[in-house]
């Protein structure tokens, strides 16, 4: 017996997420266990996620063109080193319920032959494959997300890239900060989650970090800026989220439109902190919001050895007929857990193990 597996990745793009597609199409296309499985396989890609497969057209080879793309080793072989995704991507959400698209959606899963759904996304992407296992076509989820906010997985694909690259140009901005003695407020992505900021401004020295978990008061961190007035040091790092707020206030948006999951388009809390920090100290303070050069660049090695694992795991469980379900990461050992787990509860950061609420940083007791 032949299945095809269709392979889609969606939501916002990141590095790992062509090194997952290779390990998929790889270890699925694989000769040497072909031979030892009771069904062979062969791939196919689908063109910006959700959307890809709502408006192909499967009678039209003009629409299949831009849609589908077949998948061999040869077609694969260099995608593990690049950024991005070679399939593209949407924020499409085909069970919007203003605009219901699913009908079509799985009208056309059986009109291209699919056997078996492959998804790469967070848990918006990840939320569609849930509502259609239910409905009966086999799914299997690869965590990918550099919010790393995925219930159910130490990691999800594009954190660790994305904190190497905020982990970069702080260090770089530091030149700069300390030649003209003035502070930066850096923004960093992460919308519900303060993973990134956290493990970014840890690793980047910052003295201080904002998160979505834990509202600031802006007078604290005014107060912590003023503690370091006189000693050697004349500028200082703030790391926030982009999803951090002052108590008792909303986050900020870059734009009024939601997407087609209803989420706003968060941004530009870093301007206000640095205007405020400015306003009330005095102290010199310019921000930057790193936005998408944190889902941009080559892979770091722990992305492209996740992707590889995940894209391995994902097709053993497609061979033991695992469906509904994500391949994940628990207690550094790669498994699988049921998507239903994974929908509508984002892991966000635990204040009381990780964050100093006083300091505005990591928490210096960690056992
Ligand atoms: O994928 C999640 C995320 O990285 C969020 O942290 C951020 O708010 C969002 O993507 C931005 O995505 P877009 O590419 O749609 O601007």
């Amino acid at each position: 017996m032949k299945l095809k597996i269709a392979v889609l990745t969606g939501g916002g793009d990141c590095p790992g997420l062509n090194g997952a597609i290779k390990w998929v199409t790889k270890t699925a296309l694989d000769p040497r266990l072909a031979g030892k499985r009771p069904v062979s396989f062969e791939v196919v890609g689908i063109g910006e996620g959700w959307k890809g497969l709502v408006e192909v057209d499967p009678g039209d080879p003009e629409s299949c063109d831009r849609y589908l793309r077949h998948l061999d080793e040869e077609v694969v072989r260099t995608w593990d080193r690049h950024g991005g995704t070679y399939l593209g991507t949407s924020r499409t959400n085909p069970f919007n319920p203003k605009n219901d698209r699913s009908e079509r959606l799985i009208d056309n899963i059986k009109r291209l032959g699919i056997n078996v759904l492959v998804v790469l996304g967070g848990e918006d992407t990840l939320g569609v494959a849930h509502k259609l296992h239910k409905l009966g076509i086999k799914t299997v989820g690869i965590p990918k997300t550099i919010d790393n906010d995925l219930t159910g997985t130490e990691y999800s694909l594009g954190f660790d890239t994305a904190v190497n690259v905020i982990t970069e140009e702080i260090d770089r901005l530091r030149t700069t900060a300390g030649s003209h003695s003035r502070n930066f407020v850096v923004e960093t992505m992460g919308r519900h989650a303060g993973w990134l900021a956290l493990h970014g401004g840890q690793c980047s020295g910052a003295y201080i970090i904002l998160i979505p978990e834990y509202p600031f008061d802006i007078d604290v961190v005014c107060e912590l800026l003023r503690e370091r007035e006189g000693r050697e040091i004349n500028y200082s790092i703030i790391v926030v989220a982009e999803g951090a707020k002052p108590a008792g206030q909303q986050e900020f948006l870059r734009d009024t439109k939601v997407d087609d999951f209803g989420h706003p388009m968060l941004g530009g809390i870093a301007n206000s902190v640095a205007l405020e920090i400015e306003k009330r100290t005095g102290f010199e303070t310019r921000s930057l919001i790193l936005s998408h050069l944190q889902r941009g660049g080559t892979p770091s090695a722990r992305d492209r050895l996740m992707a590889r694992w995940f894209g391995i795991a994902a097709v053993d469980m497609i061979v033991n007929e695992d469906y509904g379900r994500m391949v994940s990461l628990t207690r550094g050992e790669i498994t699988s857990i049921p998507l239903k787990e994974i929908v509508s509860k984002l892991k966000l950061v635990d204040v009381e193990k990780y964050y100093d609420t006083e300091r505005y940083n990591g928490r210096r007791s960690i056992l």
